[in-house]
């Protein structure tokens, strides 16, 4: 007789060793239930519901009109669809800006999803909000570098770290959050040189995303990554796979076989 245990949902201790260890961290997002299996059977050690969710699934051209319940919503299905990776949901555009409010919207999260985690955009001005949620017993990750949420801010979307003044500060930022509290921190394009730099200056592992290859770990937009888009992806993206391109011929089979399967069925004269 062989008894199968089943294997055991990662924890943020787990991240830490690989970390220790060396070992990279594969990161995706997904969020439904059914991708997020299939992410999970593949291998993949975090997943992140992440805002991202406003422009490939809701349609939106940013991720700010995100709402902390389009989030509960959708992590809350990641979870039921998945048993083993740690599961990450991110706090969306409005929902960390005081600590109180900071706190009381991630603890809405965790009862009502069932994450492991969430994820804060930003830098300096974060910290206070990051050490509200670590003290009350919330694993948070850090976002820096390109914050999708500050885009206006920003004026775009472009690296980050180019010049002095912006590295001394990404450098400020991540040492800053790491002292918060933060168990890993995602460098989103910032400069390979960069992301390395500051992935030996800390102890917990960053996740890089257009950040070069030097990073603790990875993450994408799974969407990127299997070609499921109406657009392109951005150029770091790398897609495996073209996802669209198998739904068009599928669904276009389908329409062609429906309408060419019969001769036309006339109406009787009544409905006429
Ligand atoms: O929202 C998201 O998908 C993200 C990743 C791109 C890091 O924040």
């Amino acid at each position: 007789m062989s008894v199968h245990t089943p294997a055991r949902r990662l924890t943020t201790r787990d991240i830490a060793a690989m970390r220790r260890r060396g070992e990279p961290i594969a990161m995706l997002t997904a969020y439904d239930a059914i991708m997020a299996a299939l992410v999970e059977s593949a291998g993949i050690d975090m997943i992140l519901i992440g805002d991202s969710l406003g422009n490939v699934v809701l349609g939106h051209e940013t991720t700010l009109p995100v709402t902390l319940d389009d989030m509960i919503r959708h992590a809350a299905a990641v979870k039921r669809g998945t048993s083993r990776a740690l599961l990450v949901c991110d706090m969306p555009f409005g929902s960390v800006t005081d600590p109180a409010q900071a706190l009381a919207n991630a603890v809405r999260v965790m009862k009502e999803t069932g994450v492991e985690a969430v994820k804060v955009e930003g830098g300096l001005a974060m910290v206070p909000m990051v050490e509200a949620l670590v003290a009350h017993g919330i694993a948070v990750i850090g976002h820096i570098g390109l914050t999708p949420q500050a885009v206006h801010q920003m004026g775009g979307y472009y690296m980050h770290g180019k010049d002095d003044a912006s590295a001394a500060r990404l450098r400020e930022e991540a040492k800053a959050l790491e002292a918060a509290g933060v168990f890993a921190l995602v460098l989103e394009c910032v400069t390979p040189a960069l992301a390395s730099e500051i992935t030996r200056a800390l102890t917990i592992p960053t996740i890089g995303i257009g950040s070069g290859k030097d990073c603790a770990g990875q993450v994408l937009v799974v969407n990127d990554l299997i070609g499921l888009n109406v657009s392109p992806p951005p150029g770091f993206a790398r897609p495996r796979a073209d996802v669209a391109a198998i739904i068009r011929g599928a669904v276009g089979e389908y329409v062609a076989e429906t309408k060419a399967e019969r001769q036309p069925i006339p109406m009787s004269r009544r409905a006429e």
